[in-house]
């Protein structure tokens, strides 16, 4: 066997199909593309119709084999449309990466409900309902891949994590219940956890030198997240070689949550 046909066996995604939410941007667009160009067919999910389209072709010119869903995962209604349009273009995913997420950040004091519902229906009761859509037809089929993308905000407190890290706890504790529910039948489910990562999400912060070098400080490798940093933990996550990982949660940080 060659080198290559070897790791075809642990990683390819050769007629895989994923969903990839906030895959038109930071480190949704970075996990998209790497599953893409590992072989599976992918269809992400995002509103902005301009930076999907614009995601969508530049992976089809490398020869990749990509479609986009328009869709507001803040309504339930939005969520369910989505996901039966994404079903709509491969066929029913193998793999569902929920990596859509809004992170609001107002002062305790000030945290409405508005920001709060706005939160916990993008970065939890989404991923909820994608994964009851998708986790029981995977499991049907004897394969199945969900990975979630939560936040060392999930782990502990910062810049304002109200309503967010709630939303990030609570999704690493989903995966553990879906990863029960669905291991027996060959669906894994796991979390992938970002550190600091140099995106629009965070635009106010990384446009701040100083909070840019002190938080490169905090990590061991002395620098941030960059979304590509994604890549390889994504593939390893959606593919044959992580078949016995399960429940988990994957720190992608640099070393920050143990330094
Ligand atoms: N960057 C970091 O430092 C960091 C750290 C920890 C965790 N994370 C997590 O990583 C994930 C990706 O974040 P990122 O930094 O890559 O952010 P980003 O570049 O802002 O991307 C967010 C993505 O989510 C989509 N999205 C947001 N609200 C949506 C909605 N209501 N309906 C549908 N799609 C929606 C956005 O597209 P549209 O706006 O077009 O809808 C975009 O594709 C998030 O879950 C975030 O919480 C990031």
């Amino acid at each position: 066997m060659t080198s290559k046909d070897y790791l075809s066996t642990l990683f390819a995604l050769d007629g895989r199909v994923a969903v990839v939410t906030g895959g038109s941007s930071g480190i949704g667009r970075a996990v998209a593309g790497a599953l893409a160009r590992a072989g599976a067919r992918v269809v992400i999910v995002a509103r902005d119709e301009a930076r999907l389209a614009g995601t969508v072709e530049e992976l089809r010119a490398e020869g990749c084999r990509a479609d986009w869903v328009s869709a507001d995962l803040t309504d339930r209604e939005g969520v369910r449309a989505a996901a039966e349009e994404a079903a709509g273009v491969f066929g029913e995913p193998d793999i569902l990466v929920n990596c859509a997420g809004v992170n609001l950040r107002p002062p305790m004091n000030e945290l409405d409900t508005e920001v709060w519902d706005t939160t916990l229906a993008v970065n939890l009761e989404a991923p909820f309902l994608l994964g009851q859509r998708f986790g029981p037809g995977m499991a049907e089929r004897g394969f199945g891949r969900i990975i979630h993308v939560t936040s060392q905000q999930a782990h502990r407190a910062f810049v304002h994590s109200g309503a967010y890290g709630v939303s990030k706890g609570a999704l690493e504790s989903l995966a553990r219940s879906q990863a029960e529910a669905w291991s027996p039948h060959g669906v894994t489910c796991n979390t992938l956890v970002p550190g600091f990562v140099m995106t629009p999400l965070n635009a106010r912060l990384s446009s701040d030198p100083d909070k840019v070098a002190e938080l490169a400080a905090r990590t061991m490798t002395g620098r941030n997240g960059l979304a590509e940093d994604f890549a390889g933990a994504a593939v390893f996550l959606a593919g044959p070689a992580s078949a016995y990982v399960t429940g988990q949660s994957l720190f992608v940080d640099g070393g920050f949550s143990v330094h």
